[in-house]
């Protein structure tokens, strides 16, 4: 567990709550979740798409215990705040250039919440004809009673409080906290 001192210096004193997942804990789990993924895969090409910013402290640290050949890539999605446009679509601000038919498609994110942002991207990569398409998210909240499709690979699943560290962010704080811990909304 991070000292309290240690968290303060982190966070320039405006702290945090409580850790909800240690160092050490997302270490392990990170490196199950890697193992789950070699071991899920047949042969074929790979390729690893990365959700930014959020996913950018779990990919790296997720790759890194995936014993097989890959890929890696990232898309942006527009932010629409809490927000999301009814119409479905979703904006992608950065699209990897690469083709995606015939490949295995691992979609990397930080954490489903409502998990809607999620669906309509899932929706546009299909529509691109990839072999296969799951979902690996390092959190999840559980709040949606059906997700289509849900994440076949889940580090955590988390709290309902709004968790930040680890790649997660609040107002583009914290990302770099090397624990997920909440802050009161
Ligand atoms: P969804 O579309 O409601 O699943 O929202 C997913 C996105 O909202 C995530 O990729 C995060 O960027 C953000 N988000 C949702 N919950 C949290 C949280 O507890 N902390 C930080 N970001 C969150
Ligand atoms: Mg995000």
């Amino acid at each position: 567990m991070p000292s309290s001192t240690d968290v303060s210096r982190r966070t320039g004193g405006r702290g945090v709550d409580a850790v909800v997942f240690d160092e050490r804990a997302i270490a392990e789990r990170v490196s199950e979740l890697g193992a789950e993924i070699t071991d899920y895969y047949p042969d074929g090409d790979l390729l690893v798409l990365g959700l930014l910013k959020g996913c950018f402290v779990f990919l790296p640290d997720l790759v890194r215990h995936i014993e097989r050949p890959l890929h890696v890539d990232f898309l942006v999605v527009a932010s629409y705040g809490h927000r999301m446009e009814s119409s479905g679509e979703v904006r992608l601000l950065y699209d990897p250039e690469v083709d995606l038919r015939g490949k295995h498609v691992l979609l990397v994110e930080d954490i489903i919440d409502s998990g809607s942002t999620l669906a309509r991207l899932a929706r546009l990569l299909k529509g691109r004809k990839p072999e296969s398409l799951e979902i690996c998210t390092f959190l999840h909240k559980r709040l949606a009673e059906a997700l289509d499709p849900d994440a076949r690979f889940v580090g955590f699943d988390a709290p309902t409080d709004f968790l930040v560290g680890y790649g997660l962010d609040h107002a583009e704080n914290f990302r770099h906290l090397p624990f997920v811990a909440s802050i009161k909304g």
